[in-house]
């Protein structure tokens, strides 16, 4: 970061001037170095929803939202999609850079031999009713990990922080297929050593005990895509939460846990189950007019769900890959037809057109499609939003480790513009005014 130039701002009232050092990164807008603001002026800056408030220095991923451009350490998600496993994705989110073959050899083995659980774990889950939602349990029960792993909780050591990261990424999938299991009643399978990550969790998730799983090499390619496009991005919600919680020293569950709470909500991972509820509740393409109607409508809480992102004022470089991946997987099940995929792409098509979504910039994002293939894959709904959970737990956690590792990390305390009552008197409880 280069910090010659500088940025005045100017206070028309007192005619006092400050002047800000600026910014550059590698890549992107420049930022205005506000953390001498207060000590020298006495002002806050206020920016609620950080729409213009850089929150921390990152080298983990890049995007240019107007230009629909989305980078992992540098390389376009097009590639890595096209060319890379989600292991390989993890390594390179957390280590910087793509592993050789031995690199990756030596990886998959620590995850692999990581992904079973604490026998006691399986107990904890049982205690959950069993229609409880599945993000709900994710929750509960990630965070119990820092009761079962607590040999490395000591988040200045790098070697432990390494082995939590592993251990996260390797177990998460393990309870995402056990939340599903205890959900219809059938017994947890164990993971097996022998299989790739994404062949592990299909055969935890659709497999069961009395017979052998059959594979099907486009589902398992298209799951591992859909974890690549969820590995991370940036500062978003779920992942500045994880930073925010895991500023005051908490350990590496505990943040993963508030980052899974966080992407629970309908705005932000919740997006996809919303969208596979909204498509069937418009049912048929002769409804979509009416919904486009409703989400344009400033007096209804209707919105397009999978439409619109903070970032992104041009296409979701991820939808346009989930969309292909949604055609393959639709075509190898024969579901070329489905009259869910048909009428998410006419509402696509009509939105697309419409002034209102031109003029907002609103454009399908990476949920809009991500449903259709979760659901062909045999994923339930309410489950979705786990899934992109288990693709974004390695971002979550290079992102932690990242801040850790900061010498100039300090705990996240914001600030706030107070505009509550001034200072008054507690009067005695026999004089107080009824409200
Ligand atoms: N349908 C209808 N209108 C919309 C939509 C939508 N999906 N999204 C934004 N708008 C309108 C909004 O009403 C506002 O209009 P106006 O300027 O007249 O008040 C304008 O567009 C800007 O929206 P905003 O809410 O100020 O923008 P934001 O950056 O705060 O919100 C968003 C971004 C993703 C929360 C929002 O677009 C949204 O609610 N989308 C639907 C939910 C969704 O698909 N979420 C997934 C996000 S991508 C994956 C992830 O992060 O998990």
């Amino acid at each position: 970061m280069n910090n010659k130039r500088h940025y005045t701002l100017n206070d028309d009232n007192s005619s006092s001037s400050y002047s800000l050092p600026l910014l550059s990164g590698s890549l992107g807008p420049d930022v205005v170095d506000m953390r001498s603001l207060y000590r020298e002026s006495g002002l806050f800056a206020f920016d609620p929803g950080f729409t213009s408030t850089a929150s921390c220095a990152s080298k983990i991923t890049y995007i240019d939202g107007e230009a629909g451009i989305l980078l992992y350490r540098g390389y376009p998600i097009e590639q890595l999609a096209e060319s890379c496993s989600f292991l390989e994705v993890c390594y390179l989110l957390l280590y910087g850079d793509l592993p050789n073959e031995d690199e990756l050899d030596g990886f998959v083995h620590r995850v692999t031999y990581h992904t079973l659980l604490h026998d006691q774990l399986n107990y904890f889950l049982k205690g959950f009713r069993r229609d409880a939602h599945p993000m709900a349990i994710m929750v509960g029960v990630v965070g119990a990990l820092s009761a079962f792993y607590h040999d490395a909780l000591d988040i200045n050591s790098q070697e432990d922080r390494d082995l939590s990261a592993i251990r996260i990424i390797a177990k998460i999938p393990t309870i995402i297929a056990m939340t599903y299991k205890y959900s219809i009643g059938l017994p947890f399978l164990f993971p097996r050593n022998d299989l790739g990550y994404v062949e592990n969790f299909m055969r935890m998730m659709f497999g069961n005990p009395c017979e052998e799983y059959r594979q099907n090499p486009v589902l398992v390619r298209a799951l591992d895509r859909i974890l690549v496009l969820h590995a991370d991005h940036e500062q978003n919600a779920s992942t500045s939460t994880v930073r925010l919680a895991g500023s005051s020293g908490a350990n590496p569950y505990a943040c993963l846990t508030s980052g899974i709470a966080c992407l629970w909500g309908p705005a932000h991972g919740g997006a996809n189950e919303a969208v596979l509820n909204m498509l069937q509740e418009i049912g048929d393409s002769s409804n979509i007019g009416q919904y486009i109607e409703k989400a344009k409508d400033k007096n209804d809480p209707f919105r397009l769900m999978g439409f619109g992102h903070r970032v992104y004022k041009n296409y979701d470089p991820r939808a346009k890959l989930i969309r292909q991946t949604c055609h393959e997987v639709l075509d190898e099940l024969g579901l070329k037809d489905d009259p869910l995929f048909k009428l998410a792409m006419e509402l696509e098509r009509i939105a697309l057109e419409d002034d209102y979504f031109i003029d907002k910039k609103l454009y399908p994002n990476v949920d809009f499609y991500s449903g259709i293939v979760l659901k062909a894959l045999g994923v339930p709904s309410n489950m979705f939003t786990a899934m992109f959970a288990m693709g974004r737990s390695v971002g979550w956690i290079a992102h932690w480790d990242e801040m850790i590792a900061d010498p100039e990390q300090k705990i996240g305390r914001p600030r706030q513009l107070y505009t509550g009552e001034p200072r008054r008197n507690v009067e005695p409880i026999a004089v107080r005014k009824h409200h």
